[in-house]
């Protein structure tokens, strides 16, 4: 790949202006700060230099220019990256003819055809009754549109017969679920096309709209393009919404996305009626920390809120919920209330332990003291919860008013769970940033590698030392860096990350940028640290030494290497 278009593309792009589209940046000092998005961040970790142009969290260590931000951000390959952002800054990345086409894109390619044949059955004659149920549902033309819903026709092998006809295979058919055997999945019904976290169509949601049937939906059931427990519902069509309002809304069920939607509420997903996975949760940490759950209003509703806010909270989230009165989904309470009532309750959305609480609160009988007991163990572990100390205080305080119970005894018992959980959580914190470790040699050999990625004088004067380096990983780099400074006359980090290729570099290379280190240094301070390297590299070989002696029966043989080891300890 041109190296030359890669440097201009990336020099045309301030990093700074350009992660800013994604996280909010805030300045502090010389850099940037903002929530890293590929950790639960809750303080602003990442910090973005515009003077480098990269981009490291201290945190989790995740480091690298521009298109390494936009590669793991948008989980995309780095000529994907290259040509996305050349495009924002009008340069085109011809691709070249080498690139190889994804092998699943042939599949992609069918159900963008099957959804546009289904889109067309809609708006034939034969689409009258399907588009009264629409019509019936308040959904109009340009919602039919935006979401590309269609219709399957009441024929059981229109769509297979078309595709074959048109030269597709009827094995590729049935494994994208289309059809099995001859026949086709979908018989009709109203076409939901889903898709996939880049925005193409992956699989679909059959609905019935007239008469009975023992399944309201029929949806795709894994594929090798579709996996249910990682997709979600109108993702990429959120995205940008979700950055606009600073929070996204999770329903249940597609139907309530759509009716959201259509009243200008667009930064909704919906997990189409399951749990929530640890794939979608991470999906979800790359659209916002911040999540309203907006749930069904009946008791399933109720409990899928309590258990994936609790996922959520668990994975750092900050959790709000929208309770729906009624029972109702909220298509139906849009429908019956109106839009201005629902922006209210969006609005006046309560914390996920509020709602907890109050939850708990259904059917006890505060007469019983048994109940109330367990009533009150309840709220106070889920008080532990919070990490707020006032809100903590104005919890305890209402739960005291409500129950009669001396806030002084609650209070002890809350303080006896904290502290319990804290010295749990002190066992988990020092698990968790315990970094690789490192000897002092190996933070020598990351130091000189820092300072060579930052000044070419210290190149210079690395590779004229000619010292050994003696670990493949740094070895490896060092000698890259002097490629990379001999073939294009200069070095920067930003450009030789997107030099490196290999991920396993790229990994060290990472642990090397976010060294909170000054790149200034002078060349005594290199010369100190190469000699660190020498010298651990004769020891290295005096050990080596040491060992074939014992091994070494010739006693002419062992006093040769015993001097050996004299001249090299003297050198020592
Ligand atoms: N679902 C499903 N199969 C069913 C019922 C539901 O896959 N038989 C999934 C669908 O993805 C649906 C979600 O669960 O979007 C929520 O289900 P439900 O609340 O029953 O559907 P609604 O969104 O209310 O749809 P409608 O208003 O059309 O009945
Ligand atoms: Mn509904």
């Amino acid at each position: 790949m041109d190296q030359n278009l890669i440097k201009e593309i990336r020099e045309k792009t301030d990093i700074v202006e350009f992660i800013g589209k994604y996280i909010t940046l805030t300045k502090r000092g010389k850099n940037y700060f903002g929530l890293c998005p590929f950790h639960a961040d809750t303080n602003p970790s990442l910090s973005v230099s515009r003077e480098k142009q990269i981009y490291k969290c201290f945190v989790c260590g995740e480091a690298g220019n521009v298109f390494n931000f936009l590669m793991k951000y948008e989980n995309i390959s780095f000529r994907e990256a290259l040509k996305i952002i050349g495009d924002s800054i009008g340069i085109e990345v011809k691709s070249d003819n080498k690139v190889i086409k994804n092998k699943y894109d042939d599949l992609y390619e069918i159900c963008e055809l099957a959804n546009t044949i289904y889109q067309n059955n809609l708006m034939s004659k034969e689409g009258i009754d399907a588009r009264e149920y629409l019509k019936k549902r308040n959904l109009d033309i340009n919602t039919i549109k935006e979401f590309g819903i269609g219709l399957s026709l009441n024929k059981r092998d229109r769509l297979t017969s078309l595709l074959v006809k048109q030269g597709y295979n009827i094995n590729t058919l049935n494994e994208l679920g289309l059809s099995s055997g001859e026949v086709d999945t979908y018989i009709n019904r109203i076409i939901f096309p889903l898709y996939s976290i880049d925005g193409r169509v992956n699989g679909f949601s059959g609905r019935i709209y007239h008469g009975e049937a023992i399944n309201k939906y029929l949806n795709t059931k894994e594929t090798p393009i579709f996996k249910k427990g990682e997709n979600i519902f109108n993702y990429k069509r959120a995205r940008d919404e979700v950055r606009k309002n600073g929070f996204v809304i999770i329903m249940e069920g597609f139907m309530a996305v759509i009716r959201a939607y259509t009243i200008g509420v667009k930064n909704c997903i919906a997990l189409m009626g399951t749990a929530l996975t640890i794939d979608q949760i991470n999906l979800i940490k790359k659209l916002s920390m911040n999540v309203y759950l907006c749930f069904d209003g009946d008791k399933a509703g109720i409990n899928a809120t309590i258990n994936n806010g609790k996922m959520l909270k668990d994975n750092n989230f900050n959790v709000k919920v929208i309770p729906l009165s009624d029972s109702l989904d909220p298509d139906d309470y849009i429908i019956k209330y109106g839009s201005e009532k629902f922006y209210s309750l969006i609005s006046s959305a309560i914390s996920y332990n509020d709602y907890k609480i109050k939850n708990l609160k259904q059917g006890v009988n505060f007469n019983s003291a048994d109940e109330l007991t367990n009533y009150i163990d309840l709220v106070i572990s889920e008080i532990s919860t919070v990490d707020s100390e006032i809100k903590r205080e104005i919890m305890l305080k209402n739960l005291a008013n409500d129950t009669n119970v001396w806030y002084n005894t609650l209070e002890k018992k809350l303080n006896e769970l904290l502290s319990k959980k804290e010295k749990t959580k002190v066992s988990i914190i020092t698990h968790d940033i315990k970094e690789r470790k490192k000897n002092k040699y190996e933070k020598t050999m990351q130091e000189i590698v820092f300072y060579m990625l930052n000044n070419k004088e210290v190149i210079n004067l690395v590779v004229s030392s000619q010292v050994y380096f003696p670990n493949d990983i740094y070895r490896n780099l060092v000698r890259e860096i002097s490629d990379f400074y001999e073939k294009f006359g200069y070095i920067n980090i930003a450009d030789f990350l997107s030099y490196e290729k290999d991920p396993e570099m790229l990994k060290y290379l990472n642990e090397i940028i976010a060294m909170e280190i000054d790149s200034n240094v002078d060349s005594t301070v290199i010369l100190e640290l190469l000699k660190v390297i020498k010298d651990y590299n004769v020891s290295l070989e005096i050990k080596r030494l040491e060992k074939l002696i014992k091994e070494e029966v010739d006693p002419l043989e062992q006093a040769k290497i015993s001097n050996e080891i004299m001249k090299l300890k003297i050198r020592e």
